[in-house]
């Protein structure tokens, strides 16, 4: 049996595996799973693999940096081949909720630059519903920001500001992060990002939805499913 740390290694190495080739440019996620697949990137580039990657965060650009991997600013390449990153929640339909590491909107703006968006996690972060585990984290500015928690209270949910060492948590984009929590769940997504992405003050929200074009899992017997894969056999 994997415990979480071994689920996380298994499926982040198998991704990189799969999906990063000789010659890419490659995205790094952000977190603890997307933390195994940066260490994989630079045991290729070691190896002789000439990767250019972009870091969706400074803690991970401080770690690819570590581990020798040549890391650049996302508006030095045109384009990103592939991605790999973590997420908080997975539905059925590869449907995601992002950012409990704080690192959604560079990892959004990563995303939407990317060609092949793999998501890797272990098999606890899938759900029927999204919200049902995790809060939904949205990034806003600092600047009224009580306001923005006003409007967001108004969607149905509950947001807590989300603090560290007593202080209010601060994004690498340097905003605030409020930690929104559904009783139910979320019951329409796509309408709900609508709604919040409409509040001013918002900056980002967490819903990455059609994004992912494959998520991989790992259970604890270290089976790794690929759920791009199962649709396809679904037909
Ligand atoms: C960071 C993220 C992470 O990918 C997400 O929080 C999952 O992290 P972990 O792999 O540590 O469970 O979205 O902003």
């Amino acid at each position: 049996m994997l415990d979480a740390a071994g689920m996380k290694k298994a499926v982040a190495e198998e991704a990189v595996n799969r999906y990063v080739k000789d010659g890419m440019n490659v995205g790094l996620g952000t977190g603890s799973t997307a933390y195994y697949a940066i260490k994989r990137i630079g045991e290729l580039v070691a190896s002789g693999y000439d990767l250019t990657c972009v870091a969706t965060s400074v803690q991970s650009e401080d770690l690819a940096r570590e581990c020798g991997i040549r890391v650049v600013e996302l508006d030095e390449v045109d384009r990103l081949h592939v991605t790999i990153d973590g997420a908080d929640e997975v539905d059925p339909k590869m449907n995601l909720i992002k950012g409990l590491g704080g690192a959604l909107l560079r990892e959004k703006i990563v995303a939407a630059a990317t060609e092949r968006e793999v998501i890797v996690a272990d098999s606890s972060k899938l759900v029927e519903k999204l919200g049902t585990k995790a809060p939904l984290p949205v990034e806003v500015l600092q600047f009224g920001h009580q306001h923005t928690r006003y409007a967001l209270q108004r969607q149905g949910c509950e947001p807590v500001l989300r603090m560290r060492d007593g202080k209010p948590f601060v994004t690498d984009g340097g905003n605030y992060i409020y930690d929104c929590r559904f009783p139910n769940g979320i019951d329409n997504p796509f309408y709900l990002e609508t709604m919040v992405d409409a509040k001013p003050g918002v900056v980002e929200n967490g819903l990455f939805l059609n994004t992912a074009v494959d998520v991989l899992i790992c259970d604890p017997d270290g089976n790794i499913t690929s759920m791009a894969d199962s649709a396809l056999k679904k037909g």
